[in-house]
């Protein structure tokens, strides 16, 4: 619980470093983090009469926009935005991140490409020196159903690890993603070259998108556990 406030002050600060200015669209991400980044924003648009369009990156993110009565568009009317904003599960110290721990990783990918700015906001536990070091429970990938098998073995034989199939927690089965495929977490067993690994996961037939993204955030925010960013 401690951790919401400190959340809270870190989507205030990381509103508060002129990424937003009026006119702007924005991408917004997903997960629990930006839930507090988008509480500013819609305070910022209520106080500043600000003209802000949201492209979301999942139908969670969808929802957060609608809440906060935040103008809702898409990559059809909005293909270019000015920033994208989200968490993320780690990151290295050279930016590189894990992302899809909720599951959203190819949208949040799509999106962050199309942003002139990719801005990552974190908690502490996040950072670190290695992926792995953190995020415990590997490289998610999005696959298709039917590939899920062929790909996980495919992985593993490549990389080593594991790539095991997400089982939902609350039915009886897999995740199933907004795009109604499947998620693999690959539980790599060492460090490896994450640029060379994000395109040869995605040569795999049936492979969606890898939840690595390797040079695309230009700047993380992580709140400190003593409420600093
Ligand atoms: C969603 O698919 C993820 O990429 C999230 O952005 C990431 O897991 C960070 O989530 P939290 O803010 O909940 O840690």
């Amino acid at each position: 619980p401690q951790l919401l406030p400190r959340c809270c002050r870190l989507g205030c600060a990381t509103l508060r470093i002129s990424v937003l200015i009026n006119n702007q669209v924005v991408g917004v991400g997903s997960g629990s983090t930006i839930v507090y980044a988008v509480d500013r924003l819609a305070e910022r648009v209520r106080q500043e009469k600000l003209n802000i369009v949201c492209v979301p990156t999942s139908f969670q993110a969808r929802q957060l926009i609608l809440k906060h009565g935040l103008s809702l568009s898409d990559l059809d009317r909005h293909p270019e935005l000015d920033v994208a904003i989200d968490g993320a599960d780690e990151v290295d110290a050279s930016l590189t991140l894990i992302k899809g721990g909720g599951g959203c990783l190819t949208q949040e990918k799509i999106v962050a490409g199309c942003a002139k700015h990719f801005i990552v906001i974190a908690d502490y536990r996040k950072d670190s020196k290695a992926l792995g070091q953190q995020w415990k429970k590997g490289v998610p990938v999005e696959v298709i159903p039917i590939a899920y098998v062929p790909v996980s073995r495919a992985i593993a034989r490549r990389f080593g690890g594991e790539a095991v199939l997400r089982m939902a927690v609350s039915k009886a089965g897999p995740v199933v993603t907004d795009n109604s495929n499947f998620i693999l977490d690959w539980k790599f067993e060492h460090a490896q070259n994450w640029k060379e690994v994000n395109t040869a996961i995605k040569m795999i037939p049936g492979v969606v998108e890898t939840g690595l993204f390797v040079g695309m955030a230009e700047r993380v925010y992580f709140g400190m556990e003593d409420g600093s960013v």
